[in-house]
This record gives structure tokens, C-alpha cells and sequence, in this order.
């Protein structure tokens, strides 16, 4: 069954600033990671970032270091950034929900469409557990899935395949402008949750969660 105001059989929703607000927990914990290397950082900058899985987000901002790290010396800043992150998500609750996403995932559900998640984050399922939605999915791919993070439509293209729907019927919503890159390279509609001037590639962008209703794609 499909609602009769929507050709779509899935929604597919991204997690970190899509369904909750820990894409401000990546920006303060990189942003501890950045000035303790001396990189300029701000939110202009971290846009680059959503979306980006945690090894190319490293590298992006070591880019604008003043020197160069090794190996070892990388995956001892990955890990610090992981442990502070993972302080900030230890209290959340399913008071942290952003508003409206719980609605919507319970509206695309009543409307008999499928519900997926698509994250590159290794702490999701950490995520879903504390705000209590990990079953409002019938599918999440997560940075274990997939070998390519967003932008490659991997992830997107997986949680079409594992609802065993066409990316045609899936529509995708994302924060990140990797994470539309993603959606429209994996040939499904892209909602922005954002602002237009940033999430250029989406065909339609809302403000909030709380704007977001199926009948309108
Ligand atoms: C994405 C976030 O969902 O997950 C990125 O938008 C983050 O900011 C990425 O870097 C990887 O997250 P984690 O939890 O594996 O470091
Ligand atoms: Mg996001």
C-alpha cells in the first residue's frame, strides 16, 4: 500500500542533523581537534564536513594546519575526537530528537512507505539506542556497510537495495552537502534540511523537520 499523495515507497533519512542535533557535537569536538593543531575553524568551514566520514573529515581539516601529521599521530587525533564525541552523545535521550522527525518517521510509516537510515557514522546505532528509534527503521545502513563515504551514493544506493526498492522510489533527506551528493548520484529525490544557499543540489529545501510532509514531493 502506498499513500495516494506520494508516487515514493521509502523515505530514507539521514541521522547526525536529520533525526538529532549531534551535528553540533561533531562541530565542538572537532572544533577542540582543530585548535589544538592550530587550524581555522568555524561553521562555514564544518559544512564541508557534515556528512564526511571521520577519517576524511580529519584530513580536511589537517589540510589547513600549519605542518603535517604522521600516521600515528592521526589516528591518536581521530580517537580524542571519537572519546569527546562520544562524552557528548553518553547523555542523550529521546528528548533530543530534533523537532518534527520523530513525526515524520511515524508519517511516512502511516502512509505505508518504507523508513531507512543511511549515516557514515560508526556511533549511529549508539544514536538510535538513546533516543529509542533504532525499530521506526525498516533498514539502516551504517559506516559498516559501506567501503565510500557520502558523497558516494553508496550508502543511499545500499538502503534502496536492502528495502529492495528502486532508488526511483526512494527519497532521500540530508543536512550535509555530501549527504545530497549522495542522494541525487544515487538517482533519488533530494529534501535539504538547511538552508538553499548551502544545499544547493536539493530539490526542495526545509528549514526544519518540522516542514517536512510527504504530500509535498
Ligand atoms: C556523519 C557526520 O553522520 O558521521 C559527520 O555528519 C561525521 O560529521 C561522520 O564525521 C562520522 O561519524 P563518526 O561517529 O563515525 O565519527
Ligand atoms: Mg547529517
Amino acid at each position: 500500500m502506498t499513500h495516494a499523495n506520494t508516487r515514493y515507497k521509502a523515505v530514507i533519512f539521514d541521522l547526525d542533523g536529520v533525526i538529532t542535533d549531534t551535528a553540533h557535537y561533531h562541530y565542538l569536538a572537532w572544533k577542540r581537534t582543530a585548535d589544538a593543531v592550530g587550524a581555522p575553524f568555524d561553521e562555514e568551514f564544518n559544512e564541508q564536513l557534515k556528512g564526511v566520514d571521520r577519517m576524511g573529515s580529519l584530513a580536511l581539516i589537517l589540510a589547513r594546519a600549519p605542518r603535517s601529521f604522521s600516521s600515528e599521530e592521526k589516528l591518536a587525533l581521530a580517537d580524542a575526537k571519537n572519546r569527546h564525541y562520544q562524552e557528548l552523545i553518553a547523555t542523550m535521550t529521546p528528548g533530543d530528537l530534533l523537532p518534527g522527525a520523530l513525526e515524520a518517521l511515524v508519517a511516512v510509516r502511516a502512509a505505508g512507505l518504507k523508513t531507512g537510515l543511511a549515516s557514515v557514522s560508526k556511533n549511529a546505532f549508539t544514536v538510535l539506542d538513546r533516543l529509542g528509534i533504532r525499530d521506526r527503521f525498516d533498514t539502516v545502513v551504517d559506516a559498516a556497510r559501506i567501503a565510500n563515504s557520502k558523497p558516494h551514493p553508496e550508502i543511499f544506493l545500499t538502503a534502496a537495495a536492502q528495502l529492495g526498492l528502486d532508488p526511483g522510489d526512494c527519497l532521500g533527506v540530508e543536512d550535509a552537502v555530501a549527504g545530497v551528493a549522495s542522494i541525487k548520484d544515487a538517482g533519488m529525490v533530494a529534501v535539504g534540511v538547511g538552508k538553499p544557499e548551502v544545499l544547493t543540489r536539493a530539490d526542495r529545501v526545509i528549514p526544519s523537520m518540522l516542514e517536512f510532509r510527504l504530500e509535498d514531493y
